[in-house]
């Protein structure tokens, strides 16, 4: 990425201060801290508000609640970037005519990947120009197809977030058809322990997206290989947090969610909105007091968790509902909301490994909602190994004080013990 960040993050810019011409703004401000008799860490804090205050442009909104901490920008750009590409995801999915090519593992690609996926890394290029990008498309099928390009890059430049001009938050607009395709190619960090990375699925749960059923947009930031903030954007996700959990996606009223979480600030949900952000709303999962009433959820797609053991293990736990089927990081959304309470992925294949963007935001959402999410062994998912969990073999999902009774059951049914 090649402009120099604008806005130096607060955690790092005591750290730069005294290479910046700011210096003498600097001193003045720590004379202000050490006089005002802070703490080290208040003063830190206080000095990147501060900082943070002097560096145009910055942003100003006051819609989430969630403001106060080191990840608030990163937060507030991830939230509007994913709602702005949710937008353009719904429209291609009401539009009947989906545009798809074929990629090598042969999972179905739609003009909405690559529309949303420019959106969101133009937003990360603006704001974050140092930060790395693992994202699931690169534009190499775009390249070879002018028609499939100038429809997405239609898309990217109508899709706006409203008319008070939420969008302007974001920062640069793509200029043409070149820049978005230099933008979508920026995902292709190889991942790993070191620095910030984000990563990113324009859509997950394609199939469910070309099925007519639940997918997301889903995006997380990294650092040195811990989950600090995650974002899913589920438009086809019941608004109401009470909503009984369901496969079927309505006829999209009332529809439209984005989920969050910053790591030790809990989760939030918020209506998936048209402009500047809407009100969040915490959330939490549901204290589960008899297993034998809980329900859990799995994927749609046999190929992707092996459903005649999931219901096996819901059989030794008592559990008697039949499971939900739904596709992508929706099932995270949905029991960290308390609409589910298990979420099941049980590897189909020795070699598989998962991608770090299909799970990366819906670990964090689960976690901070009073989750716990371990693989099938009881590890917790490691997002620094690359652009794999290629130590982890499946996911078990649950809240904290029923996860370690769910992964005894899985761990007896898969015979791991
Ligand atoms: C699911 O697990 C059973 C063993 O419990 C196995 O026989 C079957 O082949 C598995 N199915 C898939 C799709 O992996």
């Amino acid at each position: 990425m090649p402009v120099a960040n604008p806005h130096p993050k607060p955690h790092t810019s005591l750290a730069s201060l005294f290479t910046k011409p700011s210096t003498l703004i600097a001193i003045l401000i720590l004379a202000l801290a050490i006089l005002t008799k802070l703490t080290t860490p208040l003063a830190t804090s206080r000095l990147g508000v501060l900082l943070n205050h002097l560096t145009p442009p910055p942003i100003t909104t006051t819609t989430t609640s969630t403001m106060t901490t080191i990840y608030a920008r990163e937060l507030e750009v991830a939230l509007l970037a994913v709602q702005r590409a949710s937008l353009l995801t719904r429209r291609v999915f009401l539009d009947s005519a989906k545009g798809t090519v074929s990629k090598d593992d042969a999972s179905p690609v739609t003009v909405g990947d690559f529309g949303a996926q420019a959106l969101i890394l133009a937003a990360l290029r603006n704001h974050f120009p140092h930060d790395a990008v693992v994202a699931e498309e690169e534009a190499v099928a775009l390249r070879n197809d002018e028609k499939l390009r100038e429809r997405i890059w239609g898309l990217v430049k109508e899709t706006r977030l409203g008319d008070v001009g939420a969008e302007g938050l974001l920062g640069k607009e793509l200029v043409d058809v070149e820049e978005m395709m230099d933008v979508i190619d920026l995902g292709g960090s190889a991942g790993g322990r070191r620095g910030r990375v984000w990563t990113l699925d324009p859509i997950d749960g394609t199939k469910g997206f070309l099925r007519g059923g639940q997918y997301a947009v889903a995006l997380a930031l990294l650092e040195d290989g811990e989950v600090k903030v995650g974002v899913l954007g589920c438009p086809n996700l019941p608004v109401d947090d009470a909503a009984p959990l369901t496969a079927d996606v309505g006829d999209g009223e009332g529809r439209g969610v984005l989920f969050s979480a910053v790591v030790g600030e809990g989760a939030t949900s918020r209506p998936l909105g048209t402009d500047k952000l809407a009100e969040g709303k915490k959330i939490a999962m549901k204290a589960v007091e008899d297993l034998a009433s809980a329900s859990f959820c799995e994927s749609v797609e046999a190929g992707h968790s092996n459903q005649s053991e999931s219901a096996q293990i819901a059989q030794k736990l008592g559990i008697t509902r039949p499971s939900v089927r739904m596709d992508s990081q929706a099932k995270y959304g949905s029991i960290a909301r308390g609409a589910g309470d298990i979420y099941l992925r049980l590897p189909t294949s020795k070699t598989y490994q998962e991608k770090i963007w299909d799970h990366a935001a819906g670990d964090l959402i689960v976690r901070e909602a009073g989750g716990q999410v371990t693989d099938t062994k009881g590890q917790r998912l490691d997002f620094g190994v690359g652009r794999t969990l290629a130590t982890n073999s499946g996911v078990v999902a649950a809240p904290a004080g029923i996860h370690a009774q769910v992964l005894a059951a899985v761990q007896e049914v898969l015979k791991l013990k």
